[in-house]
């Protein structure tokens, strides 16, 4: 907190006083039926909201069973539509984000190496063709809210030059929740690089500061659907801060109300402000839906909540999630790190627990289908649609996938059926970001609060819940406490003695269909696939690019750019012009006035 005081101090001068306790008293509805139903008449297309969470872990959602964490409002979108329990990222937010964008495999856009820095040179290549750039070719609004994180250092690297109409939000990886100020590591001194980092559009947005994180994004979020003209499809990326940790002098950050909910149910202090900063997207996901149906367009809507990777019990960007009963943390590629909480709803798709194999490099070619796209035309890229998965239950195309191979860590993974092969420790000579100490089940189990059947009636007393049966769906109470069954994963530890692994001395084989916990190393016995999967894993290193450097450059440190996080390299080329430019006005005056002086001397003489 002290710390916090210097910079709250330092930016003072970000502050408009009118706009330090700015809340949204206008956002409570009374609810409505009074539904524009000829917004599906007119347009036949598909809104898409894709809504991701930062960091959230696998147990973090009750939807997965645990009674922990209440979330009714993502519950109803879950447990009424499907639950993708097959669903891998990247073990960071970075290379996820950029498969989204993309359909690419990281290792085919430089991005399979840890995340863009402040102060990096470059991001997301900007040969790539973006998700909303496809999108608005097929007419769609497309609207950014929230984290970026794929490339800030000039401006054509900026969401509003990729194919996005607005963004509202911030361009790095995290941030305090109320400041917006991040701190991203040290300069050679050993003085912190910290900065303002929240953005409308281009412009810096000061007046957001002192304003929590989830409320001013859902703020926004609402602004746009209540101003869209429901003709036109909606496509909205929300990408929470939540519940990604802040900065180190604070981490964990919520409202006290919020808090105040979680202090009966769960004693960790830590894991009650984590829980804390979960309620609040859940909030954000009832206000959302709610805001689409009183538009008429949630009958016409596919819904996306989904994490960007695993949650961080423990090690990097600590935030007291929760992965149980999987293995390992973000940042490793453990099914802890990788297969992450994932639903979608819509009137157009199955409701159901999907096992089909998903990763989110597939998100663009579905979607693309989704919003009535040739997925024929989508040229070069890995991804694959669900679409007719999603849809009609053909199984996925999806059989292997390759979780990362990264050179600096020296360590590698892929999935082919129902095996998986992981090798190396996470550990390589220059960067030791754990070295095997992350490899273990981490994170609370929540069984002491009890299992998520009791929440039912608070699922359809949410404001999801309530929106959907306002647009006309039925909450079915026996068929969502089956689906909130069937989305547990069981790790049948009682079947046989483990078998250990150790990824760093040699690889691990895992059974992950029936051994998703990562138990059971068959490695020994199974020497056929080991091979085999090696080999894949060698032919696609062979396509990889090379990593983005992960270097920072001091002249990108906010503190040359009035402490803003910025478009250093376009500001510094023009700052550099401009010196070079009135030094050389100098050097000409200069060289003016001596010619002059030799001219009268010469005269005199
Ligand atoms: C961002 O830009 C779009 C398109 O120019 C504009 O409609 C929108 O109002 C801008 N948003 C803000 C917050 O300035
Ligand atoms: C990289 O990992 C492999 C095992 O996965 C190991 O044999 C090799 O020695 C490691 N290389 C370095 C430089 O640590
Ligand atoms: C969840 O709790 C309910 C009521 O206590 C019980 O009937 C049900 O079997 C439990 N489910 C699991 C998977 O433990
Ligand atoms: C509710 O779901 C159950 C289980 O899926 C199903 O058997 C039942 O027919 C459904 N009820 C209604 C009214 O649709
Ligand atoms: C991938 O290729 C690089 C050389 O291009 C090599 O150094 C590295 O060991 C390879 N990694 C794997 C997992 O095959």
């Amino acid at each position: 907190m002290r710390v916090y005081s210097i910079f709250t101090a330092s930016l003072f001068f970000f502050v408009t006083p009118s706009n330090v306790c700015a809340h949204d008293s206008h956002h409570h509805h009374h609810y409505s039926l009074n539904h524009d139903q000829t917004a599906q008449i007119d347009n036949p297309q598909p809104n898409i909201i894709f809504i991701m969470a930062d960091d959230a872990g696998w147990n973090d959602f009750s939807f997965h069973g645990s009674g922990q964490i209440p979330t009714p409002n993502i519950d109803a979108l879950a447990l009424n539509g499907m639950i993708l329990n097959n669903y891998y990222v990247s073990p960071l937010c970075t290379p996820t984000r950029g498969a989204i964008m993309t359909g690419k495999h990281p290792i085919h856009l430089g991005l399979q190496h840890y995340v863009v820095r402040g102060a990096s040179s470059g991001g997301l290549p900007l040969s790539e063709k973006l998700l909303p750039q496809y999108l608005k070719e097929l007419g769609y609004a497309t609207h950014m809210i929230g984290k970026w994180h794929l490339g800030h250092s000039r401006q054509e690297f900026l969401p509003t030059e990729r194919g996005f109409d607005s963004h509202f939000g911030y361009w790095l990886g995290k941030q305090d929740y109320y400041s917006h100020i991040i701190m991203d590591g040290k300069d050679r001194d050993g003085n912190w690089c910290w900065g303002y980092d929240f953005r409308s559009n281009r412009s810096v947005a000061r007046d957001v500061f002192g304003q929590y994180s989830t409320d001013i994004l859902t703020n926004e979020a609402m602004t746009i659907i209540e101003s869209h003209p429901t003709k036109v499809p909606l496509f909205l990326m929300f990408n929470h801060m939540a519940p990604h940790s802040a900065n180190f002098y604070e981490p964990l950050q919520a409202p006290a109300e919020n808090i105040r909910k979680f202090s009966d149910s769960i004693d960790d202090e830590n894991r009650r402000v984590y829980a804390a900063m979960v309620d609040k997207v859940d909030e954000s996901v009832g206000l959302v839906v709610e805001a689409l149906a009183k538009r008429g367009l949630l009958s016409n809507s596919i819904i996306i909540f989904k994490s960007d990777n695993g949650a961080a019990p423990d090690g990097y960007d600590l935030n007291y999630g929760s992965n149980w009963p999987l293995r390992g943390v973000k940042n490793t590629l453990w099914e802890g790190g990788t297969r992450v909480s994932s639903c979608i709803w819509s009137p157009l798709i199955q409701n159901r627990v999907s096992r089909d194999l998903m990763h989110a490099q597939d998100w663009l070619p579905t979607l693309y289908e989704a919003a009535g796209g040739d997925i024929n035309v989508l040229k070069g890229i890995d991804g694959l649609s669900l679409w007719k998965t999603f849809t009609i239950g053909v199984p996925s195309p999806r059989i292997t996938m390759l979780y990362n191979i990264d050179g600096p860590y020296n360590n590698s993974a892929i999935r082919d059926g129902p095996w998986k092969l992981i090798q190396g420790a996470g550990k390589s000579p220059t960067f030791d970001l754990g070295a095997g100490e992350w490899d273990y089940w981490h994170g609370e189990s929540g069984e002491e609060s009890g299992n998520s059947s009791k929440l039912i009636p608070q699922i359809t007393s949410s404001k999801a819940g309530k929106a959907l049966v306002s647009a006309g769906f039925k909450l079915n109470v026996t068929s969502m406490q089956q689906m909130q069954e069937d989305a547990r994963v069981l790790c049948n530890r009682h079947k046989d003695e483990v078998i250990p692994c150790d990824p760093a001395q040699a690889p691990c084989l895992f059974h992950v269909d029936d051994d998703p916990c990562e138990l059971w190393n068959v490695a020994d016995k199974e020497q056929e696939t080991v091979q085999r999967l090696l080999s894949m894993i060698a032919d696609l290193n062979k396509t990889a690019l090379p990593t983005m450097s992960r270097l920072r450059h001091p002249e990108g440190f906010p503190r040359n750019w009035g402490n803003v996080w910025t478009t250093w390299e376009d500001d510094f080329d023009a700052r550099i012009a401009s010196e070079v430019s009135s030094k050389s006005k100098v050097v000409t005056n200069t060289l003016l006035v001596y010619a002059m002086i030799v001219l009268i001397l010469i005269t005199c003489v």
